[in-house]
């Protein structure tokens, strides 16, 4: 028995113990992995809860998804921000209704070949959905696995995660794939924290961790570049019982989403007077922080008299605001409505 093979038993019995009750392990079929999976790579449990319930209402198996329209199919995912996962979702349960009669094939070269899926997401699918051995390395297995073992290797490099996959690999027990990969998980979400102290004297594998001392310093990443800052204006623009939304570019930040009107650089009410033919009211400021870029926007409400001149804009009735999906960083005008 390899050495690293004993974090298995004390996992999976914590794991029986311990699990986080979750509404994707309550029947987790690959569609309902799959859907969670990409709900859950860039948001926290908590956030995902409702929307995953809500997606699953409206969308129940992979033939309704792909059926949908995609602007429908964002407007579910509004809120919950990384829309081009959405749009990959969508995207591959169109192969899979195609190619695979609207059922996730349990084959991983299948799956990781599905648009939006990564080795992490497939091996996810793999060994919760269909209970077959996948590790499912992310972000937090590299922490809790770099720890336990005292490792200093960097987690950001490509052929450190392929490492420990392949580690992960020989040790994965055949009968218990979904326990194992989800215990890591929850391991890593509820006891090895990143931030602040890890729970070791509740850790199941307290006895032998061989970085137990160093978790402040463990793991090891890359410095990360600091993100850019821009200034915006944004305007709720009103005429009559209407509301102006513009979609954004086909690509880059928010690809495809709605938006209201907005442009670069901070105007003061006078300049914005200026620009249309209206009354103006100021909204306050508000930032939103995306991983790469935060937006630190000035509001303004401006209740038309005559139509502005620009062919961008659809106007959308005030109740019908909530159909469009428009991304939280606008929430603070779309509060106003
Ligand atoms: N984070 C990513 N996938 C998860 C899962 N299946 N359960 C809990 N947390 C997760």
């Amino acid at each position: 028995m390899s050495d690293f093979k004993k974090i298995v038993e004390p996992l999976l019995k914590w794991y029986e113990a311990e699990r986080r009750i979750l509404p994707w392990r309550e029947d987790p079929q690959p569609y309902h992995v799959w859907v969670s999976e990409i709900m859950l790579q860039q948001t926290r449990v908590e956030a995902v809860i409702e929307y995953y319930h809500r997606f699953l209402a409206r969308f129940p198996d992979v033939s309704s998804l792909a059926a949908a329209d995609l602007d429908e199919v964002l407007s579910y995912w509004q809120g919950l921000g990384y829309y081009r996962r959405c749009e990959m979702l969508y995207k591959a349960a169109k192969v899979v209704n195609d190619d695979y009669g609207g059922v996730l094939p349990c084959d991983h070269d299948a799956i990781l070949a599905l648009p939006g899926v990564g080795r992490y997401t497939a091996a996810a699918i793999m060994s919760i959905g269909f209970g077959e051995p996948y590790p499912a390395v992310d972000g937090n297995v590299l922490r809790v696995i770099m720890r336990v073992t005292d490792r200093d290797d960097c987690i950001d490099e490509e052929k450190v995660k392929r490492k420990i996959e392949t580690e992960l690999a020989e040790i994965m027990p055949k009968d218990h794939a979904s326990a194992f990969t989800q215990g890591l998980m929850d391991l890593g979400a509820t006891i090895c924290l990143p931030n602040g102290e890890p729970k070791c004297d509740i850790c199941p594998w307290t006895h032998f961790c061989a970085g137990k001392y160093r978790a402040g310093i463990l793991p090891v990443r890359k410095e990360k570049k600091p993100r850019k800052s821009e200034d915006r204006t944004v305007f709720l623009l009103l005429l009559g019982d209407k509301v102006a939304v513009r979609k954004r570019p086909e690509k880059g930040l928010l690809a495809k989403m709605w938006e209201f009107p907005n442009d670069s650089g901070i105007l003061t009410s006078n300049e914005v007077l200026m620009a249309y033919d209206g009354h103006v009211r100021d909204l306050g400021k508000a930032t939103h922080i995306f991983s790469h870029i935060e937006w630190h926007m000035q509001g303004y409400v401006v209740e038309l008299q005559t139509k502005p001149n620009d062919e961008t804009l659809v106007w959308a009735k005030k109740e019908e605001i909530a159909d469009y999906a428009i991304p939280s960083a606008f929430s603070f005008i779309k509060k106003v409505l």
